[in-house]
């Protein structure tokens, strides 16, 4: 575990999480990254330090926040081409950061290329000393992590140089998993004791794969969604999108015995024979055995549309669809297996988003990558309107497209599946599956924070072939604000 003030080391190293031996790129050499912990209204100082030498992956690298605003500090978010250049071998970056009254649960990642792919990503959670969940559910441990994570036996830079659909091969739990036709590599257990209540923060720490996680014989309550408190959501099944997290308490009232903990995941065949895609959950006194429980029934289904935060913040702008400041479609394509945003791919400028602005450029007409920086202007109301139109039906391209902004929360007015709006008390977050075709996911945010901020789909090979966009908020704010601020030091 990690404080807010520590240095992570990105090393290679070779590890077999599910088995399968594999050079790796790591955060202090472990799968996932340590965990970084902190308090509410911390401040972070992190020093990312390349020791990056091995040339069969990528030797550039620089880090993500997944879900910090990072208000006052855009130059500190970790982005390759949109904020920083990315840092070259021996070389380090120090991030300093306010969290500002942020809390709940988040993940670090690298931002360069798809090397996240290659292992490079952990959690990071915000406790609250005070956390009215705590009280509300009386939770007698809120330290449980379950990390979900596909896992792959090639180098991303071999995965990433074609366009085809890319098969992951296991997936981890809490960093171990097993693979079709692998040894009987060590599961993650999870310990419970009877009686006793529990916050398992589920993260989705997943370059390509959804997965649909359950517990055997369990409900779980969801109480959390991408750092915002949740009135409580009793489901039996939870999917989780790559970037996504949630908080949920489960209650160890069964039998002491193991149970099954299932990801079911998008991409691999929906098996779980031998403790594929499993992990145990284990009441004390229980023996070290695999269970023998079955999944379902699933009745209680997560439903995002009916997810309300415990403090509701009316939606800004008008009641309607297109009743905001400003309104933007952006459009997916995909042709020939590149992606593109209204037409344009994107594609990694020369220079970073951010000092392009510091160095005089406002407007998308000055601003590369040409056709895919969006300018947005402070303190209005900006609504963002996904149609899953990319022309192939759920899943036939890797999709449903998970969607992420950085920068900022959003209201989701309008989730997949439905073709309603909510103005009044629908959720707040930061990841987005746009659902499949003829959805229209829809999400409004205010513009309070400058700064060149990324928004794109949370499957990394997706976002490598072109599924991005840049909004560029508050140029001139920006300027004014990152020149005061940005570190000379490194
Ligand atoms: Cu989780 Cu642009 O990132």
């Amino acid at each position: 575990v990690l404080g807010p003030s520590s240095e992570l080391n990105i090393v290679n190293e070779v590890v077999s999480p599910d088995g399968f031996p594999r050079s790796a790129i790591l955060a202090d050499g472990t799968f996932p990254g340590p965990l970084i912990q902190a308090y509410k209204n911390d401040d972070f100082s992190i020093s990312v330090v390349n020791n990056l030498v091995d040339a069969s992956m990528p030797l550039l690298t620089s880090i993500h926040w997944h879900g910090i605003s990072q208000r006052k500090s855009n130059w500190a978010d970790g982005t390759s081409f949109v904020t920083q250049c990315p840092i070259a071998p021996g070389g380090s970056f120090v991030h300093r950061f306010s969290t500002l009254g942020q809390t709940g649960t988040y993940w670090y990642h690298s931002h360069y290329s798809t090397q996240y792919c290659d292992g490079l990503r952990g959690p990071l959670v915000i406790y609250d000393p005070d956390d009215p969940l705590d009280g509300m559910y009386d939770v007698d441990d809120k330290n449980t992590i379950i990390t979900l994570s596909d896992w792959y036996h090639n180098s991303s830079l071999l995965l990433n140089s074609n366009t085809a659909v890319v098969i992951p091969d296991s997936t981890l739990i809490n960093g171990l998993g097993r693979y079709a036709g692998g040894p009987p590599s060590p599961l993650a257990v999870v310990d419970v004791v009877q009686g006793l209540r529990y916050r398992f923060r589920i993260l989705g720490l997943s370059c390509a794969s959804w997965f649909n996680f359950t517990i055997d014989g369990h409900t779980m309550t969801v109480i959390e969604a991408d750092g915002v408190e949740t009135l409580p959501m009793v489901v039996h099944s939870l999917p989780v999108f790559p970037g996504q997290r949630y908080s949920v308490v489960v209650t160890a009232d069964q039998p002491i015995g193991n149970y099954w903990i299932r990801a079911s995941s998008n991409l691999l065949p929906d098996t779980f024979d031998g403790g594929l895609n499993s992990a145990i959950l284990r009441y004390a006194g229980a023996p070290e055995a695999d269970p023998a429980t079955s999944p379902g029934p699933y009745e209680l289904e997560f439903n995002e549309s009916l997810l309300r935060p415990l403090n509701n913040m009316p939606v800004p702008g008008g009641a309607a669809i297109g009743k905001a400041d400003v309104q933007i479609n952006l459009v997916p394509g995909l042709v020939g297996g590149i992606f593109d945003i209204n037409g344009v791919p994107y594609q990694d400028p020369p220079v970073p988003v951010l000092l392009q602005i510091l160095s005089g450029a406002r407007h998308p007409s000055q601003l590369l990558p040409k056709g895919s920086v969006y300018e947005l202007p402070p303190n209005k109301v900006i609504e963002l309107s996904f149609p899953a139109t990319d022309g192939l039906p759920n899943g036939a391209n890797g999709g449903p497209h998970p969607v992420h902004l950085h920068g900022h929360n959003f209201w989701v007015v309008r989730s997949a599946g439905n073709s309603t709006a909510n103005f009044v008390n629908p959720i707040k977050r930061d990841t987005v599956s746009m659902g499949s075709q003829g959805d229209n996911v829809t999400v409004r945010f205010v513009t309070d924070n400058p700064g060149p901020w990324f928004w794109h789909c949370h499957i990394d090979w997706h976002l490598h072939h072109g599924f991005a966009v840049v909004m560029a908020e508050s140029t001139d704010e920006t300027a004014v604000q990152e020149s005061a601020v940005i570190p000379r030091e490194y």
